[in-house]
């Protein structure tokens, strides 16, 4: 599709942009568009390591109609191949599960390790007879998807041409490589997720943003306040610092472990940042969290949340009460934005919105983040 005319305001100085137009948010034409540019064009978040834990564990992942699929491989490595059997076309695995043999297609039987090589072609060349010179199994290996795991998500570039994510990200990879060590999720009670009728992109700029704070999150505004916050801004990720961090304390002074050799500054700071497009992460001296944002078309996107911990042990029954408290703590804050990001997206369909004013000073992590939407699709 012809992208909208007025994207080139969105890129200009932010006393003067516009925001993006309704169309980047409610028409399936334009959602197409994005797929193909935002989603399948670079770097973009899947999946989390916790989806997939043991050795031969599988785990399909629709992601915006590409059927991808998650395997742990035999050395516990994490690899991604497109979900679609070599044969005829069939989709390999359905439901996430635990292998013992191979991945074997549902319809022909034909198998693949879990390196993506296919081991077995039954009855290829007639019955009884399970090879055939014309099928030469090193040509039919499983499309591996070029894959990265960082803050235990994994990533996925879908086209192969991205620069290396370790290039691509290298700012942010270096603003947290204290952060750059073993995630241990705290089990099943840090795990859940939301579904919002909402376009992805709204979800990105209600996170990068601190200016709601004291309006939509009255209580955490009386220990993180707005005032103690402060702006991040950067070409691929953006979004916000608090200098007000209070660890969560349990039964006799409780704590979770801190991660390993976190510098001072982090005793009471914290950051949350949205790695573009579609990933928000938090980070503290003591938790991470990821929530991915898997669009399921213009106007409804599932997000799904992970929190994890530096304690190899963390999922045992004694810390049970404090997880579960941690867990709730994030929910409650994420479900006081469903409002404001669902209300937003009612807005797009205002035929007058011309795309929103931003504020110089309150919106700065919100315009980068529409420049880099702007930038991707204009190329
Ligand atoms: S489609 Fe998979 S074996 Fe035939
Ligand atoms: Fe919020």
């Amino acid at each position: 599709m012809d992208l909208p005319a007025d994207l080139s305001t969105v890129l200009k100085p932010i006393e003067e942009a516009r925001g993006l137009p309704n169309a980047c948010y409610i028409s399936e034409e334009y959602y197409q568009t994005e797929k193909q540019k935002v989603f399948f064009g670079g770097w973009a978040a899947l999946a989390f390591i916790s989806d997939a834990p043991n050795p031969g564990d599988v785990c399909p992942v629709d992601f915006l109609g590409m059927p991808l699929l998650l395997v742990r491989n035999k050395d516990d490595g994490l690899k991604v191949f497109q979900n679609v059997c070599r044969h005829r076309g069939m989709i390999l695995v359905e439901e996430a599960t635990h292998l013992r043999g191979p991945i074997r297609c549902p319809y022909h039987s034909w198998s693949y390790d879990y390196d993506g090589n296919l081991v077995r072609t039954p009855y290829v060349g007639g019955v009884g007879i399970d090879d055939h010179e014309n099928i030469c199994p090193k040509d039919l290996s499983l499309h591996e998807i070029r894959s990265h795991v960082w803050q235990g998500v994994v990533f996925v570039d879908v086209s192969g041409q991205a620069p290396a994510f370790n290039i691509a990200h290298k700012d942010l990879l270096g603003r947290w490589a204290e952060f750059d060590q073993p995630y241990h999720l705290g089990g099943a009670a840090s795990r859940f997720d939301m579904t919002l009728d909402t376009n992805w992109k709204l979800a990105v700029e209600n996170y990068c943003e601190s200016y709601h704070l004291p309006w939509i999150h009255p209580e955490l505004n009386e220990i993180s306040p707005i005032d103690a916050h402060y702006h991040i801004e950067h070409d691929s990720y953006a979004g916000q610092g608090s200098r007000n961090y209070r660890q969560l304390i349990g039964e006799n002074s409780k704590k979770f472990k801190d991660f390993e050799g976190l510098g001072d500054v982090w005793d009471g700071q914290s950051e949350y940042v949205a790695l573009f497009p579609n990933v928000l992460l938090g980070v503290h001296r003591d938790h991470s969290f990821a929530m991915l944002l898997m669009p399921q078309g213009p106007e409804k996107t599932l997000e799904r949340v992970a929190l994890y911990y530096a304690d190899k042990n963390i999922d045992v029954p004694e810390n049970l009460d404090m997880l579960r408290e941690n867990a709730r703590i994030w929910q409650d804050v994420f479900n006081e934005d469903v409002g404001v990001v669902q209300g937003m997206q009612k807005g797009r369909h205002g035929m007058y919105f011309d795309g929103g004013k931003f504020s110089p000073v309150m919106d700065g992590p919100t315009h980068s983040f529409h420049k880099w939407v702007a930038r991707t699709l204009m190329v």
